[in-house]
């Protein structure tokens, strides 16, 4: 069966094309950094106009990459959630119109679901459930029980910031490029993680969810002294890393705690990855360092940001599941959790 994928929920306009949930065929990722970067963070506005813009040459290029035309294809697939109202809107509809005039089924996907596929696709034979699932990202930080695909128990999520957010507002506060993640894992490397007595939220009789919220504020706190709206600071390149280094620190380790601590409690011994922050080698070295005995799957390259392939691979378990396609009138959905 042969999915097309289409991905719209946020700053990446993208399309794949996937055989049999597994086997991808093409997976075109259009970007908007540049056109965000200057904001310091993605302008919902500027984001729609540009979806609009690329979104059938994206299609167009997956298509011929993947050497098939529209006739090929069995099954659409498009994320319907979480995200941007505006981005979601531009990919569901454009979807139901191919569906339309191509007269073949469309499913629904949930975005955060398929950051979680990605690491299954890239490692699909070897698996066993149920696994812990791990998503952190810009917009997500959520940890799961997977006791099949499409069969979660949520386990703990963020109450505030999500991770990957909050290392782009420390990096805004230390001047750095959109998207933050990269810049701070780049000058840490050369800063003393102690340096700093930085700490991620704790949640009160809640051990598995997450807050980073106070943890970006005592960064600005530091820097700028208890009157931060006002003050003016200058760093040298040294503090700039320690305090990098020393923020990194704090938000990783407590993901590498939670989340082993889940493992434990669920008797798991496969824990799974998906979503940008993933791409952090700090993070893998830390859950190695912690426990070298569990099985880490990591999202394969082009599967751990925003793109289309994992959509049109989970696309396929969700349409099989069903048995048919989604209404026409599904609406996207903002805030869709686990
Ligand atoms: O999965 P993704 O493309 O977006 C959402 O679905 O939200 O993830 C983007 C996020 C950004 O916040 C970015 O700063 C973060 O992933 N990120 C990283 C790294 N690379 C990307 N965070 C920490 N370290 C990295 N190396
Ligand atoms: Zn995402």
């Amino acid at each position: 069966m042969i999915v097309l994928g289409v991905e719209t929920t946020c700053d990446e306009t993208a399309c794949a094309i996937v055989k049999n949930g597994e086997q991808i065929l093409s997976n075109v990722i259009s970007t908007q950094i540049d056109l965000h970067n200057e904001y310091g963070g993605v302008v919902p506005e500027l984001a729609c106009r540009r979806h609009v813009d690329v979104l059938i040459p994206v299609i167009d290029e997956a298509l011929t990459q993947a050497q098939v035309t529209l006739s090929d294809v069995d099954v659409l697939a498009v994320s319907y959630g979480p995200g941007l109202v505006g981005p979601l809107l531009i990919g569901v509809n454009a979807v139901k119109a191919l569906a339309i005039a191509l007269n073949k089924p469309f499913v629904g996907v949930n975005h955060i679901e398929a950051h979680l596929y990605a690491a299954y696709m890239s490692r699909a034979k070897s698996l066993t459930f149920p696994a812990i699932g791990v998503v952190i990202s810009g917009g997500h930080t959520s940890l799961v029980l997977i006791k099949d695909i499409g069969v979660y128990e949520l386990l703990g999520q963020t109450i505030d910031d999500a991770i990957g957010e909050a290392f782009d507002k420390v990096a805004k506060i230390l001047n750095l490029p959109y998207p933050g993640g990269p810049e701070i894992e780049k000058l840490a490397l050369h800063g003393d993680s102690a340096a700093y007595p930085f700490k991620a939220g704790v949640v009160k009789e809640k051990p598995l969810y997450f807050s980073f919220s106070g943890l970006k504020t005592s960064v600005l706190y530091t820097l700028k002294g208890q009157n931060a709206q006002n003050a003016t600071f200058t760093l040298t390149e040294a503090q700039q890393a320690n305090i990098a280094a020393s923020f990194q620190k704090a938000a990783l380790s407590d993901v590498v705690n939670k989340t082993l601590l889940a493992a434990k409690k669920h008797h798991c011994s496969q824990i799974l990855f998906g979503g940008g922050v993933t791409n952090n080698q700090r993070l893998r070295e830390m859950f190695l360092e912690a426990n070298p005995h569990l099985d880490y799957v990591w999202p394969s390259l082009g599967l751990s940001l925003d793109n289309a392939a994992m959509i049109a691979g989970l696309g396929f378990h969700v349409f099989k599941k069903k048995g048919c396609g989604d209404p026409l009138d599904l609406e996207v959905c903002t805030s869709l959790g686990f």
